[in-house]
């Protein structure tokens, strides 16, 4: 993040306090159907074409301490073994016997010196190659080489280890663009792992992401809470390609600073940038962070089925060193959860209500264009033809996305 982001992010908070309306030329938002939150077959297509095909977060590499650590993965749908190999690399396999489709681990996490899979006793090593099979005689002409665990990708952004089941997908960090140069200041090396807890919520994944891409709502849901601080009438957006944004809160007043992380330990390297406002990035399409000197949460949403879903806290900190974490992280992550429960209230109901013949499509203004921008990208990932007519998004950003 260099001087002139930040004088850049100074002058537009400025312009967006005093502004009368949006700027000149930025479009009228068409409504977005509500069918793209309620139909099965959208949401097939959805995990087809974007699920399957995008960069997920996993896993923190503290949750895979030491050569042999394992977890089995099944956010995307199909179960993924994640692996610290003996030369400290993390790979990714399906946890599918190339036999019959045994299972390799059946635990959630544990640590193993090889996979003997349960049903006929093929043994993989940790690299997921083939090792050993029972009775060899048997097969004819079977090449053990050819016959290695499938792999997924699996790439770093520093500590945060992420999936990807397409082969051919971008490499993680061509992906996130300018996403790792902002967050380099975090010294994304030595991260650690604070935290994690999950929250089920009887929505479309949408109706939740969407709270987290607008502060819009600060004003009702949030009035004793995030709203004393934030100004949400200075917020400025930036919409980055492949779907990812920034949204930069200014602070009520001056040289505010949260009372729950005083006296905790900051990253040494952080500027003057999330120190004063609040910043919060998505990294499309799950992950949004609201990053802080002290540290930082990743909420990440999974959809379960078309109207339930699954939120992710992970806490991740400065490293600590060879003590233990600080004490005061458990207020902490209690105050931000009686936030995520100010923005989970009302998602059952307004699921009920996408789903009602009363709902005529989601309108959004201005402040919330970081929604629209989620949502044209994902039509650009499905691709028009592969979209019911009546689902479809157009494409109107245009010039108000910033170029890679
Ligand atoms: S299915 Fe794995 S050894 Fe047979
Ligand atoms: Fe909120």
């Amino acid at each position: 993040m260099d001087a002139a982001f930040i004088d850049r992010v100074k002058s537009n908070v400025e312009y967006q306090r005093t502004r009368k309306s949006p700027p000149e030329g930025f479009p009228a938002f068409p409504p977005i159907p509500g069918g793209r939150y309620t139909d099965p077959e959208f949401l097939a297509v959805e995990e087809e074409r974007l699920w399957k095909r995008a960069w997920l977060y996993a896993c923190h590499v503290d949750e895979l301490p030491e050569p042999g650590s394992f977890m089995l993965w099944k956010k995307s749908g199909s179960p993924i073994l994640i692996v610290h190999g003996k030369d400290g690399e993390i790979r990714a396999f399906y946890n599918t016997c190339r036999h019959r489709g045994g299972p390799l681990v059946k635990e959630t996490t544990g640590t193993a010196r090889g996979f003997v899979c349960g049903y006929h006793g093929w043994t993989y090593d940790l690299e997921g190659n083939l090792v050993n099979l029972r009775d060899p005689r048997d097969f004819v002409d079977l090449d053990k080489s050819c016959h290695g665990l499938v792999t997924v990708r699996a790439e770093r952004l520093g500590n945060w280890v992420f999936i990807n089941e397409d082969p051919d997908a971008e490499p993680l960090l061509d992906h996130l663009g300018v996403i790792p140069e902002h967050l380099a200041q975090f010294d994304l090396d030595t991260t650690r792992h604070v935290h994690s807890k999950s929250y089920d919520v009887a929505c479309n994944v949408k109706v939740l992401l969407d709270a987290f891409l607008e502060v819009y709502h600060l004003k009702s849901i949030h009035k004793d809470t995030v709203d004393r601080f934030l100004d949400h009438r200075g917020t400025d957006i930036v919409l980055w390609p492949n779907g990812h944004s920034l949204m930069i809160t200014p602070n009520r007043r001056d040289g505010w600073v949260d009372p729950g992380t005083v006296g905790m330990p900051e990253f040494p390297s952080v500027t003057e940038l999330p120190a004063t406002y609040n910043l919060s990035y998505n990294m499309y399409p799950n992950l949004v962070t609201p990053v802080a000197p002290t540290g930082m949460p990743f909420l990440v949403f999974w959809p379960v089925s078309a109207n339930t879903m699954r939120i992710d806290c992970h806490w991740f900190a400065p490293d600590w060193g060879d003590g233990g974490r600080d004490p005061l992280w458990d207020t902490r992550i209690d105050n931000f959860e009686r936030i995520l429960f100010e923005d989970t209230q009302f998602a059952p109901q307004i699921q009920e209500s996408v789903e009602s013949p009363g709902f005529r499509g989601i309108s959004l203004n201005y402040q919330e264009r970081r929604i629209y921008h989620w949502h044209e990208e994902l039509d650009r990932r499905i691709g028009p033809d592969r979209i019911t007519p009546e689902y479809q998004v157009e494409q109107t950003l245009g010039d108000f996305v910033e170029r890679a």
